[in-house]
């Protein structure tokens, strides 16, 4: 924020909460750029009222909260942050892939509630990641390191949602199966999910989907909430058509306190975390940064959505 303040004039939501869809609306018309979180729709609404607006910067790298056709119908280029969150998330998904895997969140509770009273052979016993077959859905810039991780952990890896196959496989990749979705949910015992938010992906899985799963397996979603069905993923946790999910993103979010999907022990939710390291974040906001006064200035967007509005 101190490194905007310096180089332009700003209004602030600061109210700690996300920015009220009123307050927005009433500030966004004096508005030249707009910074803003995942939180915040900026929709057709949104873009009629700022008249003035010449840039619009996310800091995040998915933008399904951006109406971006509409701003590309208006000439407005919009920012996001690729890259410098790709590694972080995809520690954080194999962190939840492990917490589940080897019950580490059970495990901690039972000793803070006081239950451990001696060592057992079968206390808490998990899966194994080594030597597993890991699924990886959506192969872009964070799957590709999911899936290098799997590679040091020995793992088997399916991929697919990428439009490269065995023949177009990069000689460095960590060696792994391209394949369909059908084949992937049924042989995988980890599931993980990195595709963006668009129509094609919405409830990718599904109560079909989620059938075909192993009854052994488990699902890891970093991506978008809604790109589960929650409805038909509750139904297949509780009739136990599959093992586990863990949730670093729900549909809606923040989670309703009264979803049943908080009522299980084999669901573990976390409230969109995966990219929050601090080193991390401090770059996300930087780039969202540089990318908004790009914009301001009239200049090419560094990391730009939809670079098609400099070719009008
Ligand atoms: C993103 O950037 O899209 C993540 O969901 C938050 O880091």
């Amino acid at each position: 924020m101190i490194f905007l303040q310096s180089r332009s004039d700003l209004t602030v939501w600061d109210g700690g909460q996300a920015v009220p869809r009123s307050w927005m609306l009433e500030h966004v018309s004096d508005a030249e750029g707009l910074y803003c979180l995942l939180t915040d729709s900026v929709d057709a609404e949104i873009l009629i009222k700022a008249s003035r607006l010449k840039v619009v910067s996310t800091m995040a790298v998915g933008f399904d909260n951006i109406d971006v056709a509409e701003c590309s119908k208006r000439g407005i280029p919009v920012g996001h942050t690729p890259g410098v969150l790709t590694e972080t998330t995809a520690d954080f998904a194999f962190a939840l892939m492990m917490t589940a895997a080897r019950r580490i969140v059970e495990g901690a509770a039972y000793v803070q509630n006081g239950q451990w009273q001696t060592w057992s052979p079968t206390l808490f016993l998990g899966q194994d990641l080594h030597g597993a077959t890991l699924g990886i859905i959506g192969f872009g810039r964070i799957g590709q390191a999911v899936a290098r991780r799997a590679a040091g952990f020995d793992m088997k890896v399916l991929v697919s949602g990428s439009s490269r196959n065995e023949q177009s496989k990069d000689k460095n990749e960590p060696p792994m199966k391209y394949v369909d979705l059908p084949t992937l949910l049924a042989n995988s015992d980890f599931v993980t999910l990195h595709v963006p938010l668009k129509k094609e992906t919405q409830h990718l899985i599904g109560a079909r989907e989620l059938k075909l799963m192993k009854k052994t397996a488990v699902l890891v979603n970093t991506a978008r909430g809604p790109v589960v069905n929650s409805k038909a993923l509750y139904q297949a946790l509780s009739r136990g058509d599959i093992a586990f999910a863990a949730l670093d993103v729900t549909d809606p979010e923040p989670i309703k306190l009264d979803d049943p999907l908080l009522t299980l022990s084999n669901c573990l939710v976390v409230p969109h975390i995966a990219s929050a390291s601090v080193t991390t974040r401090n770059k996300m906001a930087m780039m969202a940064a540089e990318n908004l006064l790009a914009g301001l200035k009239g200049n090419p967007l560094p990391h730009c959505v939809n670079p098609e509005v400099y070719r009008r």
